[in-house]
Order: structure tokens, then C-alpha cells, then sequence
């Protein structure tokens, strides 16, 4: 595995890859199976696996969010190298934001204002400016993102299609821990306690798409289900993709899907899952 720590390197590196399609999987860092999972659908695609790891403060609303980030690049290093990831990226802050490269405007729709938008403003926009010099220095011919951030993949799908149209989008399905968790980088920040009642999340979720026929009585139930774990519910939504407006059971003609976002403590967790009306 290469360690490629400038840009200038990248170019270097890019010669040497003998004409293999570059798979781009950008994360920042504290990488756990989900992120694995990315590197291992685009090895299967055949392509020359490039991961990226920056802590991109642009995209943090919340200051103490950024100085409580997990950051863990030595067993990161090594959960790749284990992977057999091609090569890794750590760019400098300066070499992306003091390149003089100017910000994008992307016009996301109502996107940039529900759920994440609406609860994280400047969110996306900060995942949208890092993403645009990745994509700008690394040209790659497909991206990986995993579908635990399911608003941040229809967000890059815009950017993709306003900006990069000849790059491909994957989304790899979340992956869980053996409870039903999510994996989340922001998982180690639980207490044993909480991660165990943090499990009861992707169980709600599959109970309403279960009973989805009932789902505006079951969501309360469920909220309060959650609330007597000790999880505060931000949002829990039926919508239909990729909008995030709210759904019906007369919507047949789109996915679907439920998604949420809560705090156990002082740690905000997402989930999600996606499905089609039978
Ligand atoms: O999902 C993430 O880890 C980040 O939002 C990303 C895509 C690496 C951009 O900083």
C-alpha cells in the first residue's frame, strides 16, 4: 500500500498506475468495517483502489464535534493496508484550501435544507468544497460512499452531476455491528451501555418499515421507545428518494426510505434504510 502524504505525490503515483480505472473511497479516517466494505466493492469492480483521509473542519457545525472526532491513523493505516487498499492519501488543510481554487456553488434543491441540511447547516456545504478539490486533483473514474449517509450520497450525486458527469457513483449498503448498529466512526465515543441501547435504533427502524401501513402511530411509540433508552429522537421521517420528501403508500413509483437522527448522550447518531413499497 502506498502512502502518497501531497498532492505532488498523487501525480507521481497516478503515472504509475499502468491505465487502471482509479476507485476513489474519501473518509476521515477512524475507519471501521463500513469504510473496509467501500474498499472492497471497488476492488471487486477491478479498479486501483485510492482512499483518502482528512478531517475536513469546513464540515464540522460544531466546534467541540471537531475536537471530539475519533482520530486513530495508525490502526486506520492498518485496517487498509488489511483490506489491500492500493494506495493511501492524507492531504495537508493548505494543499486543498490554500490552492486557490475557488468554492462551488451546487444547486442542491430543497436537499441542502431538510434533515442534515436543516439540522447541520453548513454541513453539506463543507463535504461539498472538500469533495470538489478531491475529485479536481484525483480525477477519479468512480467514488464509494456508504449508505449510512444516505443524504451526504444524494448530495455528491448532484455535485457529480452538476460538476463530474464522467465519474460513477457507488453506494454500498450500511453495514452493522451484529446488534443492528450502524458502524459509525462516532460509535467508540458510546459507553458500553449506550452502544448496547444505541442498537435499538436500526430495530425501530425495521419495526415500522415492517408495519409501514401504520407508520405515523408507530413513530411515536417508537420515539418514545427510544426516549426510555436514553436516545432523544432529532428526526424520524418516511420519504421517498432521492427528494427526502415525505412519502405515502401512493408513492409506488420511487425507493423509499426511513431515516433518522438522535442523540444518546452527547453523541449524535444517523441510520437509515431503504426500500421499495411491494
Ligand atoms: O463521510 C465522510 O466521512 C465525509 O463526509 C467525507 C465524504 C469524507 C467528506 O469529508
Amino acid at each position: 500500500m502506498k502512502l502518497i502524504q501531497s498532492l505532488k505525490e498523487l501525480d507521481f503515483t497516478k503515472e504509475n498506475i499502468l491505465c487502471k480505472p482509479i476507485a476513489f473511497i474519501p473518509t476521515m479516517g477512524a475507519l471501521h468495517e463500513g469504510h473496509c466494505a467501500l474498499v472492497k466493492a471497488a476492488q471487486k469492480n477491478g479498479a486501483f483502489t485510492l482512499v483518502s483521509i482528512f478531517i475536513n473542519p469546513l464540515q464540522f457545525n460544531n466546534i467541540e464535534d471537531l475536537k471530539n472526532y475519533p482520530r486513530t491513523i495508525e490502526s486506520d493505516l492498518l485496517a487498509l493496508e488489511n483490506a489491500g487498499t492500493n494506495a493511501v492519501l492524507i492531504p495537508s488543510h493548505d494543499e486543498l484550501y490554500n490552492a486557490g481554487i475557488q468554492d462551488i456553488q451546487v444547486d442542491l434543491h430543497d436537499l441542502g435544507e431538510r434533515f442534515e441540511g436543516k439540522y447541520r447547516p453548513s454541513h453539506f456545504n463543507g463535504v461539498i468544497q472538500v469533495l470538489f478539490r478531491l475529485f479536481l486533483f484525483i480525477k477519479p473514474n468512480s467514488v464509494y460512499f456508504g449508505q449510512k449517509d444516505l443524504q451526504q450520497c444524494l448530495v455528491v450525486r448532484q455535485l457529480l452531476d452538476q460538476e463530474f458527469q464522467d465519474i460513477c457513483f457507488h453506494m454500498v449498503p450500511t453495514h452493522r455491528e451484529e446488534s443492528g448498529l450502524a458502524m459509525s466512526s462516532r460509535n467508540t465515543l458510546l459507553s458500553v451501555d449506550d452502544r448496547k441501547n444505541a442498537a435499538e435504533i436500526s430495530k425501530s427502524l425495521f419495526a415500522l418499515r415492517g408495519n409501514i401501513q401504520n407508520f405515523h402511530a408507530d413513530r411515536r411509540t417508537q420515539i418514545a421507545h427510544l426516549k426510555s433508552k436514553g436516545i432523544v429522537t432529532e428526526y424520524l421521517n418516511w420519504v421517498h428518494l432521492p427528494t427526502l420528501e415525505n412519502a405515502s403508500l401512493l408513492d409506488t413509483n420511487s425507493q423509499h426510505a426511513l431515516v433518522f437522527a438522535g442523540y444518546i448522550g452527547t453523541v449524535r447518531l444517523i441510520d437509515n434504510i431503504v426500500f421499495n413499497l411491494e
